[in-house]
């Protein structure tokens, strides 16, 4: 059998392919066996429980998906007492748990109250969303801001480290060294691009926020641009995602650099994208007897 494991800082992962927070439940096991996914992402938690944006939040474009859901979560009690339980009595499979914070201070409890409980594999940082005590900014465009976050952050976990980059920045590489620098082990990107949609019969903006998330096979390319940068730039892995939908489109991120991938808005359209892409992957690396490693960064 040709090999598909890879590795992923701290871990090595059985398959390569993980789910993308925010687009997949666990509910999907029950059309294929959760052994195709290298480890779980569970959807961003917040400190505090979060409703999200009104609706209309999701629009389907020619090419995508533009989405306002605003970080919807139960909060991370909620999550504690409800979610994590559930999960540890239905995977087989690493945990990672996706938070975010609105302030430095509320990243670092949510991951202290995290640490007490066991099961947990890693941390999918998501820095893609504003910080309040800088103006709003979004803590994933500053490179101090990063670095620091990152430095708190891995002085309180031996797990995996995983900060989730946005697209939306200058120079994707400086994010991504600066998270090195802190102590991220890996990086996954991309989030979402921005994107909106217009009625053009009454103007009215397609959404409840006018500039929301855009995601799917329009943005495939930007996302192979960028994880190509950025594997150039850093030592440490690299989860890559936006707009895979096939294996091929799985082979392209892997040759451009990537560790492993995670798949998210091609999961709404077809529930099976997963199993079928771990199938493609291994019928390909045997057909060329290669192993998975083989051709990680070996684009040409
Ligand atoms: C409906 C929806 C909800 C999402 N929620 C989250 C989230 O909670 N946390 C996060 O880090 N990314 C979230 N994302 C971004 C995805 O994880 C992923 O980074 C992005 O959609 C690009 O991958 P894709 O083109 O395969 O969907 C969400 C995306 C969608 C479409």
């Amino acid at each position: 059998m040709n090999d598909i494991s890879t590795s992923l800082g701290k871990i090595t992962l059985k398959s390569p392919i993980l789910n993308a927070s925010g687009t997949f439940g666990t509910e999907y096991f029950n059309f294929f066996e959760q052994e195709v996914l290298g480890a779980y992402v569970t959807k961003t938690i917040t400190l505090k429980p979060k409703e999200g944006n009104p609706s209309p939040r999701l629009y389907e474009t020619e090419t995508g998906l533009l989405n306002a859901i605003g970080l919807q979560n139960p909060g991370l009690k909620s999550f504690l007492n409800n979610d994590l339980f559930e999960l540890k009595d239905c995977l087989t499979i690493p945990l990672i748990v996706s938070f975010s914070g609105a302030t430095e201070d509320e990243f670092i409890r949510v991951m202290e109250a995290l640490e007490l409980h066991s099961g947990i594999c890693g941390y999918e940082i998501n820095i893609s969303c504003p910080n309040v005590k800088n103006e709003g900014i979004a803590f994933g465009t500053d490179p101090d801001v990063v670095f620091k976050l990152m430095g708190k952050l891995a002085k309180l976990t031996e797990r995996e480290l995983i900060v989730k980059l946005s697209p939306n920045v200058a120079d994707i590489a400086l994010i991504a060294q600066a998270a090195e620098a802190g102590g991220a082990s890996a990086l996954s990107l991309i989030n979402t691009l921005y994107g909106m949609a217009i009625d053009w019969e009454t103007g009215k903006s397609r959404l409840s926020i006018p500039v929301c998330g855009y995601s799917g096979l329009g943005i495939k390319p930007v996302a192979l641009a960028l994880t190509y940068q950025t594997t150039r730039a850093v030592k440490i892995p690299v989860i890559a995602m936006g707009g895979i939908h096939s294996w091929q489109d799985a082979l392209e991120f892997f040759y451009a650099g990537a560790s492993a991938i995670a798949i998210g808005t091609a999961n709404f359209s077809n529930p099976l994208t997963i199993p079928e892409i771990h199938h493609g992957l291994q019928t390909f690396l045997k057909q060329h007897n290669l192993n998975l490693r083989d051709i990680i960064g070996k684009v040409n």
